[in-house]
């Protein structure tokens, strides 16, 4: 019989730990979600609110891209072979088409150093150029878009 009550009185106290503990967990829990709600939420404002080309970071590094080759790096570039083997397959022989849901370079109205920001960084379903071919070589056929740019 003592035996029992013993333990009758440390399975008390292990609830009432446990009950009390949980109380202290429940607001904190509460303030560590609404944070990460917080955090999500001006994540989504934040791309929202972007450009719907490219961002500012993604710029600046195509703009330092741009000034870093020289002309004669780029005049060494084939251009339109490397046009011919990495975006002919969605934009067409001539830029005209719009193919796996990419756009007609025809159409579009972006800058160089968007174009170049495109092409380094990728974007939706276009791949990032950048380790798959140089510095030049992305400068190079990004002015080419520009010239098929209409
Ligand atoms: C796998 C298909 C694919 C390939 C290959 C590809 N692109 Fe794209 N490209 C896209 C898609 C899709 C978009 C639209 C992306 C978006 O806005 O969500 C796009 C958009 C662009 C744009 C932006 C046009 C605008 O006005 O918004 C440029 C510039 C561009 N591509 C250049 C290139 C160049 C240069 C190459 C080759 C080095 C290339 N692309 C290869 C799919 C591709």
């Amino acid at each position: 019989m003592p035996f029992q009550s013993k333990s009758k009185i440390v399975f008390l106290l292990c609830l009432l730990v446990f009950v009390f503990s949980a109380c202290q967990q429940t607001p904190k829990n509460d303030k560590s979600s609404n944070k990460t709600n917080n955090k999500q939420e001006q994540l989504s404002k934040k791309t929202t609110s972007q450009p719907s080309s490219v961002n500012n970071k993604q710029l600046n590094t195509a703009n330092k891209l741009i000034a870093s080759v020289g002309d004669e790096a780029i005049a060494k570039v084939d251009f339109k072979k490397i046009y011919s083997v990495h975006c002919i397959a969605c934009h067409g022989p001539k830029g005209n088409m719009s193919i796996a849901g990419s756009k007609a370079l025809t159409k579009s109205k972006l800058d160089l150093a968007s174009i170049v920001a495109q092409v380094y960084h990728g974007k939706g379903t276009m791949v990032a150029y950048k380790g798959t071919l140089s510095d030049a070589e992305i400068v190079a056929v990004s002015k080419y878009v520009k010239e098929l740019q209409q």
